[in-house]
Protein backbone atom coordinates (compact mmCIF):
# COMPACT_ATOMS: atom_id res chain seq x y z
CA UNK A 1 0.00 0.00 0.00
CA UNK A 2 0.85 3.60 -0.86
CA UNK A 3 1.13 5.53 2.37
CA UNK A 4 2.81 8.54 1.21
CA UNK A 5 0.60 11.21 1.16
CA UNK A 6 -0.42 13.20 -2.33
CA UNK A 7 0.59 16.82 -3.50
CA UNK A 8 -2.57 19.29 -3.00
CA UNK A 9 -2.20 21.74 -6.08
CA UNK A 10 -4.39 23.99 -6.39
CA UNK A 11 -5.54 26.77 -9.91
CA UNK A 12 -6.43 30.95 -8.50
CA UNK A 13 -7.08 33.76 -10.25
CA UNK A 14 -9.68 36.13 -11.08
CA UNK A 15 -12.98 35.55 -13.65
CA UNK A 16 -11.46 34.61 -17.12
CA UNK A 17 -7.99 34.29 -16.78
CA UNK A 18 -8.20 30.65 -18.61
CA UNK A 19 -8.52 28.46 -15.51
CA UNK A 20 -9.86 25.10 -17.38
CA UNK A 21 -7.53 25.06 -20.48
CA UNK A 22 -4.80 25.11 -17.56
CA UNK A 23 -6.03 22.54 -15.12
CA UNK A 24 -6.18 20.53 -18.32
CA UNK A 25 -2.45 21.52 -19.48
CA UNK A 26 -1.99 20.50 -15.80
CA UNK A 27 -3.39 17.17 -15.46
CA UNK A 28 -1.79 16.33 -18.72
CA UNK A 29 1.80 17.04 -17.58
CA UNK A 30 1.32 15.05 -14.48
CA UNK A 31 0.07 12.35 -16.24
CA UNK A 32 2.93 12.23 -18.21
CA UNK A 33 5.13 12.14 -15.45
CA UNK A 34 3.32 9.01 -14.51
CA UNK A 35 1.21 10.51 -11.40
CA UNK A 36 -1.93 9.75 -10.45
CA UNK A 37 -3.94 12.85 -9.99
CA UNK A 38 -8.02 13.59 -9.24
CA UNK A 39 -9.18 16.96 -10.42
CA UNK A 40 -11.48 18.84 -8.87
CA UNK A 41 -12.84 22.37 -7.78
CA UNK A 42 -14.32 24.55 -5.00
CA UNK A 43 -17.17 25.60 -4.15
CA UNK A 44 -17.71 22.35 -5.10
CA UNK A 45 -15.91 18.33 -5.97
CA UNK A 46 -18.57 16.74 -3.88
CA UNK A 47 -22.49 15.91 -4.65
CA UNK A 48 -23.03 18.08 -1.37
CA UNK A 49 -20.85 20.63 -2.04
CA UNK A 50 -22.26 21.30 -5.74
CA UNK A 51 -25.55 21.68 -4.11
CA UNK A 52 -23.87 24.37 -2.13
CA UNK A 53 -21.84 26.24 -5.20
CA UNK A 54 -25.30 25.81 -7.25
CA UNK A 55 -26.71 28.03 -4.37
CA UNK A 56 -23.94 30.59 -4.11
CA UNK A 57 -23.66 30.93 -7.96
CA UNK A 58 -27.39 31.33 -8.25
CA UNK A 59 -28.78 35.39 -8.38
CA UNK A 60 -31.96 34.74 -6.34
CA UNK A 61 -34.38 37.26 -5.04
CA UNK A 62 -33.22 36.97 -1.73
CA UNK A 63 -30.20 38.95 -0.94
CA UNK A 64 -26.87 36.99 -0.04
CA UNK A 65 -25.52 38.83 3.60
CA UNK A 66 -21.53 38.63 3.12
CA UNK A 67 -21.06 36.04 6.20
CA UNK A 68 -23.44 33.90 4.93
CA UNK A 69 -21.98 33.52 1.48
CA UNK A 70 -18.64 33.16 3.71
CA UNK A 71 -19.87 30.10 5.73
CA UNK A 72 -21.49 28.46 2.77
CA UNK A 73 -17.97 28.49 0.97
CA UNK A 74 -16.74 26.85 4.41
CA UNK A 75 -19.38 24.70 4.61
CA UNK A 76 -18.57 23.09 1.24
CA UNK A 77 -15.11 23.13 2.00
CA UNK A 78 -15.51 20.87 4.93
CA UNK A 79 -17.43 18.07 3.42
CA UNK A 80 -15.15 18.70 -0.28
CA UNK A 81 -11.90 17.95 2.39
CA UNK A 82 -13.52 14.88 4.48
CA UNK A 83 -15.27 12.72 1.46
CA UNK A 84 -12.89 13.77 -1.44
CA UNK A 85 -9.33 16.18 -1.05
CA UNK A 86 -8.10 14.19 2.74
CA UNK A 87 -8.69 10.55 1.51
CA UNK A 88 -7.60 10.88 -1.94
CA UNK A 89 -4.46 12.89 -0.75
CA UNK A 90 -3.89 9.79 1.80
CA UNK A 91 -3.95 6.78 -0.37
CA UNK A 92 -1.32 8.68 -2.47
CA UNK A 93 -2.69 10.13 -5.55
CA UNK A 94 -2.35 14.05 -6.19
CA UNK A 95 -5.54 16.36 -6.00
CA UNK A 96 -5.45 19.54 -8.42
CA UNK A 97 -8.23 22.05 -7.59
CA UNK A 98 -9.87 24.60 -9.13
CA UNK A 99 -9.62 27.44 -6.46
CA UNK A 100 -9.91 26.74 -3.00
CA UNK A 101 -8.86 29.37 0.35
CA UNK A 102 -7.08 31.50 -1.56
CA UNK A 103 -10.17 32.63 -3.30
CA UNK A 104 -11.94 33.44 0.19
CA UNK A 105 -9.61 35.67 1.24
CA UNK A 106 -9.72 37.00 -2.20
CA UNK A 107 -13.07 37.51 -3.06
CA UNK A 108 -14.85 37.14 -0.19
CA UNK A 109 -11.67 38.84 1.93
CA UNK A 110 -10.14 41.75 -0.23
CA UNK A 111 -13.39 41.74 -2.65
CA UNK A 112 -16.39 42.26 0.11
CA UNK A 113 -14.28 43.25 2.79
CA UNK A 114 -15.13 40.56 5.15
CA UNK A 115 -12.61 40.36 7.76
CA UNK A 116 -9.43 38.70 6.74
CA UNK A 117 -8.86 37.04 10.43
CA UNK A 118 -12.35 35.97 10.63
CA UNK A 119 -10.89 33.50 7.37
CA UNK A 120 -8.30 32.48 8.86
CA UNK A 121 -10.59 31.42 12.33
CA UNK A 122 -12.98 29.56 9.72
CA UNK A 123 -9.47 28.07 7.72
CA UNK A 124 -8.05 26.72 10.80
CA UNK A 125 -11.40 25.17 12.15
CA UNK A 126 -12.13 23.73 8.79
CA UNK A 127 -8.50 22.89 7.97
CA UNK A 128 -7.07 21.70 10.73
CA UNK A 129 -3.23 22.19 8.92
CA UNK A 130 -3.91 20.57 5.40
CA UNK A 131 -2.96 23.85 2.89
CA UNK A 132 -1.81 23.02 -0.78
CA UNK A 133 1.85 22.56 -1.76
CA UNK A 134 1.53 24.73 -4.58
CA UNK A 135 -0.50 27.33 -5.85
CA UNK A 136 -0.29 28.63 -9.47
CA UNK A 137 -2.25 31.79 -9.66
CA UNK A 138 -3.35 33.07 -13.43
CA UNK A 139 -2.76 36.71 -13.12
CA UNK A 140 -4.10 39.11 -16.20
CA UNK A 141 -5.41 42.96 -15.93
CA UNK A 142 -8.89 42.94 -15.00
CA UNK A 143 -10.26 44.43 -18.66
CA UNK A 144 -8.52 41.77 -20.47
CA UNK A 145 -9.86 39.06 -18.02
CA UNK A 146 -13.26 40.27 -17.67
CA UNK A 147 -13.17 40.81 -21.72
CA UNK A 148 -12.25 36.95 -22.09
CA UNK A 149 -15.35 35.94 -19.42
CA UNK A 150 -17.44 38.29 -21.50
CA UNK A 151 -17.17 36.55 -24.69
CA UNK A 152 -17.47 32.91 -23.27
CA UNK A 153 -20.55 33.55 -21.53
CA UNK A 154 -21.94 35.26 -24.84
CA UNK A 155 -20.93 31.93 -26.66
CA UNK A 156 -22.15 29.73 -24.20
CA UNK A 157 -25.28 31.60 -23.95
CA UNK A 158 -24.84 32.21 -20.31
CA UNK A 159 -25.80 35.57 -20.47
CA UNK A 160 -24.30 38.33 -17.88
CA UNK A 161 -22.98 35.15 -16.19
CA UNK A 162 -23.43 34.32 -11.97
CA UNK A 163 -23.73 36.12 -9.19
CA UNK A 164 -20.05 36.87 -8.88
CA UNK A 165 -19.68 37.74 -12.76
CA UNK A 166 -21.85 40.37 -12.81
CA UNK A 167 -19.78 42.23 -10.25
CA UNK A 168 -18.40 45.79 -11.02
CA UNK A 169 -14.78 45.73 -12.52
CA UNK A 170 -13.35 47.20 -9.26
CA UNK A 171 -14.53 44.47 -7.44
CA UNK A 172 -12.23 42.63 -9.37
CA UNK A 173 -9.22 44.47 -8.69
CA UNK A 174 -9.80 44.42 -5.46
CA UNK A 175 -9.62 40.66 -5.91
CA UNK A 176 -6.60 40.75 -7.75
CA UNK A 177 -4.67 42.82 -5.61
CA UNK A 178 -5.79 40.24 -2.75
CA UNK A 179 -4.30 37.18 -4.87
CA UNK A 180 -0.99 39.51 -5.52
CA UNK A 181 -0.55 40.33 -2.07
CA UNK A 182 -0.86 36.47 -0.81
CA UNK A 183 1.25 35.60 -3.46
CA UNK A 184 4.07 37.93 -2.66
CA UNK A 185 3.71 36.56 0.84
CA UNK A 186 4.10 33.44 0.51
CA UNK A 187 6.29 33.16 -2.42
CA UNK A 188 7.53 28.94 -1.68
CA UNK A 189 3.88 27.79 -2.07
CA UNK A 190 2.73 30.57 -5.02
CA UNK A 191 3.64 30.45 -8.33
CA UNK A 192 2.27 33.68 -10.16
CA UNK A 193 1.78 33.02 -14.39
CA UNK A 194 1.49 36.26 -16.30
CA UNK A 195 -1.76 34.81 -17.82
CA UNK A 196 -2.52 38.25 -20.29
CA UNK A 197 -0.98 36.18 -22.95
CA UNK A 198 -2.40 33.68 -26.09
CA UNK A 199 -3.21 30.35 -24.67
CA UNK A 200 -0.37 28.57 -26.25
CA UNK A 201 2.08 31.00 -24.51
CA UNK A 202 -0.13 30.55 -20.57
CA UNK A 203 0.14 26.55 -21.50
CA UNK A 204 3.85 26.63 -21.70
CA UNK A 205 4.52 28.74 -18.74
CA UNK A 206 1.77 26.65 -16.37
CA UNK A 207 3.76 23.39 -17.82
CA UNK A 208 6.83 24.62 -16.82
CA UNK A 209 5.69 25.56 -13.21
CA UNK A 210 4.56 21.82 -12.98
CA UNK A 211 7.96 20.48 -14.18
CA UNK A 212 10.11 22.59 -11.61
CA UNK A 213 7.88 21.31 -8.86
CA UNK A 214 7.81 18.21 -9.53
CA UNK A 215 11.43 17.80 -10.26
CA UNK A 216 12.33 19.76 -6.84
CA UNK A 217 10.88 16.66 -4.88
CA UNK A 218 12.72 14.49 -3.08
CA UNK A 219 12.93 11.31 -4.84
P1 LIG B 1 -15.51 29.30 -10.79
O1 LIG B 1 -16.42 30.02 -11.71
O2 LIG B 1 -14.09 29.64 -10.96
O3 LIG B 1 -15.76 27.85 -10.74
O4 LIG B 1 -15.84 29.83 -9.30
C1 LIG B 1 -17.11 30.13 -8.91
C2 LIG B 1 -17.11 31.43 -8.15
O5 LIG B 1 -16.91 31.20 -6.76
C3 LIG B 1 -16.04 32.42 -8.60
O6 LIG B 1 -16.70 33.58 -9.03
C4 LIG B 1 -15.28 32.74 -7.33
C5 LIG B 1 -16.18 32.27 -6.22
N1 LIG B 1 -15.47 31.82 -5.03
C6 LIG B 1 -15.41 32.65 -3.93
O7 LIG B 1 -15.94 33.74 -3.98
N2 LIG B 1 -14.76 32.22 -2.81
C7 LIG B 1 -14.18 30.99 -2.72
O8 LIG B 1 -13.59 30.64 -1.69
C8 LIG B 1 -14.24 30.13 -3.88
C9 LIG B 1 -13.60 28.79 -3.82
C10 LIG B 1 -14.89 30.58 -5.02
Amino acid sequence: MNTQFGKFITLEGGEGVGKSTQMAAIQSELQAAGIEVVLTREPGGTPRAEEIRRLLLSKDAEAMPDTCELLMIFAARSTHLHNLILPTLSRGTWVLCDRFTDASYAYQGYGRGVSLDFITQLERIVQQGIQPDLTLLLDAPVDVAMQRARSRNTMQGLGDGDRFEVEQSSFFERVRKGYLTRAGSDINRFKVIDASGDLDSVSRLTRQAIKAFISGLPS
